[in-house]
């Protein structure tokens, strides 16, 4: 079995551990309103990575902490990020119509309730982050749900990415400008994951340091890589349908700088995340599988 093949392995394990905990963690199919909590879980338990979560664990667990304290974080990420992909496909935005191997939510479930289970999956996050634990230090609770809340938010995270990417279609974007895009819409919402692994374990201001150095730098390659992949797979392998970024005329990096510019560019943000999370000194060496599978990754 190749090294990709092995690290695939750990995360299908970490994404089965932590697709138990968000069935727990959202109403079932049957509470009231059904429809709603229906397409809340359609969209939520429809597969993905589970990058983020698995970011939350691998940071959390290097510095110490155990799994059961990282996971509600590390689910109210996911659940943030699966309320940004339902609104990111709506009409009114990047107008898909197939999700993590699926029709879209509102393709199934309607516009209406599809953007509403888009707000219902963010505030339960919130609800999630700030529940009762009597073991939880309350002070790094509200460190990390100020982390999440300002990486989903406007001030470079991801609804101000999202605002400068729809401005963006069919203008003439610089590289900087792209660059902004990139780090905002998808960067924030992947480096929190692995800074709030490590604000739950205990970790030193030199250690969040590390881990934020580290996620900016594999967040921005992910949207990288994603850009890529919209040019260069089929919608089996996505789940979603590729080269609608050329087709809307999005602000993407193959566009601006070519593929092979593209790719070497990633790399070398994987490169330096790398070296900087194993300037920790911890075991990171997860942190720095999952860096190397953001870049060579086929989905
Ligand atoms: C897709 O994210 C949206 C981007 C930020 C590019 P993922 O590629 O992590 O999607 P899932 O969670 O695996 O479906
Ligand atoms: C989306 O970027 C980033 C989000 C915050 C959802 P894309 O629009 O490129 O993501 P995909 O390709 O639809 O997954
Ligand atoms: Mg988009
Ligand atoms: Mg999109
Ligand atoms: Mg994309």
């Amino acid at each position: 079995m190749s090294a990709t093949e092995t690290f695939k392995d750990y995360l299908a394990r970490r994404a089965a551990e932590v697709n138990q905990w968000l069935d727990r963690l959202v109403p079932s199919e049957t509470t009231p309103p059904e429809q709603l909590h229906r397409a809340m879980r359609y969209s939520l338990l429809a597969g993905g990575k589970r990058l983020r979560p698995s970011l939350t664990l691998a940071a959390g667990e290097a510095v110490g902490a155990d799994t059961d304290d990282l996971m509600p974080a590390a689910c109210a990420i996911e659940m943030i990020h699966t309320y940004s992909l339902i609104h990111d496909d709506l009409p009114a935005m990047d107008n898909d119509d197939l999700r993590r191997g699926r029709p879209t939510c509102h393709k199934a479930f309607g516009e209406a309730v599809a953007i509403l289970a888009g707000d219902a999956l963010l505030t339960q996050a919130f609800r999630v982050l700030s529940a009762d634990a009597p073991h939880r230090d309350a002070e790094r609770q509200v460190q990390v749900i100020r982390e999440i809340a300002t990486a989903a938010g406007t001030v470079d995270a991801l609804i101000g990415g999202q605002i400068a990417d729809i401005e963006s279609e069919g203008k003439n974007v610089d590289a900087s400008t792209l660059e902004y895009i990139h780090r905002s819409k998808t960067g924030a919402m992947i480096t929190a994951p692995v800074v709030v692994g490590g604000i739950i374990a205990g970790a030193s201001e030199e250690q969040i340091d590390k881990l934020r150095g580290y996620g900016q730098r594999i967040g921005l390659a992910f949207q990288i890589a994603d850009d890529i992949l919209d040019v260069t797979s089929t919608s089996e392998q996505l789940g979603k349908t590729p080269g609608k970024d050329q087709a809307a005329n999005k602000a993407t990096y193959p566009a601006i700088h070519g593929i092979a510019t593209s790719q070497a560019r990633a790399r070398q943000l994987v490169e330096e995340a790398v070296e900087i999370v194993s300037g920790l000194h911890l075991k990171t060496h997860m942190l720095e599988e999952i860096a190397r599978f953001i870049i060579a990754r086929s989905s």
